[in-house]
């Protein structure tokens, strides 16, 4: 197994000379990624800026991905919006279901290429369902797809998958996947389908961070969700008292976000970058009480 060679950096800074250490880290590399869950409005926007560098630094991070599906006021994202977490730290947005919800998107999307739909919307909506990242002299291959359970019926991401991954391993073996779905089987399902052919399959869009990240039997890390980024004491984002009131009534209700504590859920995932095998992946929760 390989070893993140920074991580060890101090201790054999000790007794060796800066440069070879460089040179060995050339050789012996492992990238570590980082994956935050969904980014919900300004509280969400707010934990970025609380937490993103100090978690890059600690944890070593070579490259940083982010769903922003919920970025704008938890509708979609603006322009604005994208260039603020691009100056924060993000160097690449996934997204979901909530892709079109502001409209802004179709006038920057297709120039974008730092940002991503689900591969599976119709031929000829706009933007791209896979694209790439340059990180440490590597190309990284990231893939969105959306479930169809409880979701619109969108085409068919387990075979659409197989093509768009055959598509990007022209180009690296680091591929990540955001899997934007509700169903906790369809997102299981295609975490062993995809065992072994992509470096990471990542659940987003149900806020919730779950407890299963783990490495599947051929190489591939997984997690059913990473959670959500934005307000704690909510529910999925939007103010508490607004969805028990729905539950309640079965009114509809004009969605506002919460206040109160911030979190940032994500993962941290280490990758072979010669093979495109992950090592491991460990899910990570910060929080604030501001
Ligand atoms: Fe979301
Ligand atoms: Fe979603």
């Amino acid at each position: 197994m390989k070893c993140k060679f920074s991580d060890y950096l101090n201790e054999i800074l000790v007794s060796y000379n800066y440069e070879l250490v460089r040179v060995l880290e050339g050789v012996i590399y492992l990238l570590r990624v980082l994956f935050i869950g969904d980014i919900v409005g300004k509280p969400g926007r707010e934990a970025v800026k609380r937490f993103l560098k100090s978690v890059q630094e600690e944890h070593k991070i070579d490259v940083t991905i982010a769903n922003g599906e919920n970025a704008a006021a938890g509708k979609g994202i603006t322009k604005d919006i994208a260039d603020e977490l691009y100056n924060n730290g993000i160097q690449f947005m996934t997204m979901g279901n909530h892709v079109w919800d502001n409209k802004e998107i179709m006038n920057f999307i297709d120039r974008e290429p730092r940002l991503i739909r689900p591969a599976n919307y119709p031929v000829g909506a706009p933007g791209q369902g896979y694209g790439f990242i340059r990180a440490m002299g590597k190309k990284i291959g990231v893939l969105n797809l959306s479930g169809r359970v409880f979701l619109p019926p969108l085409e068919d991401p387990f075979s659409g998958a197989i093509r768009w991954i055959n598509q990007l391993k022209q180009e690296t073996p680091i591929i990540i996947v955001d899997f934007h779905a509700e169903a906790t089987s369809e997102k299981v399902a295609l975490g062993w389908f995809l065992d072994g052919k992509v470096s990471a399959v990542l659940g987003t869009h149900t806020h919730i961070q779950t407890a299963d990240a783990r490495l599947l039997s051929q190489g591939t890390a997984y997690i059913t969700d990473v959670g959500m980024t934005g307000p704690r004491d909510s529910v999925l984002g939007v103010k508490k008292e607004i969805i028990i009131n729905r539950f309640l009534t079965q009114l509809p209700a004009k969605f506002e976000l919460a206040g109160g504590p911030i979190q940032m859920n994500a993962v941290v995932i280490d990758i072979d970058e010669d093979t495109g095998k992950a090592q491991k992946i460990e899910a990570i929760q910060l929080l604030t009480d501001a």
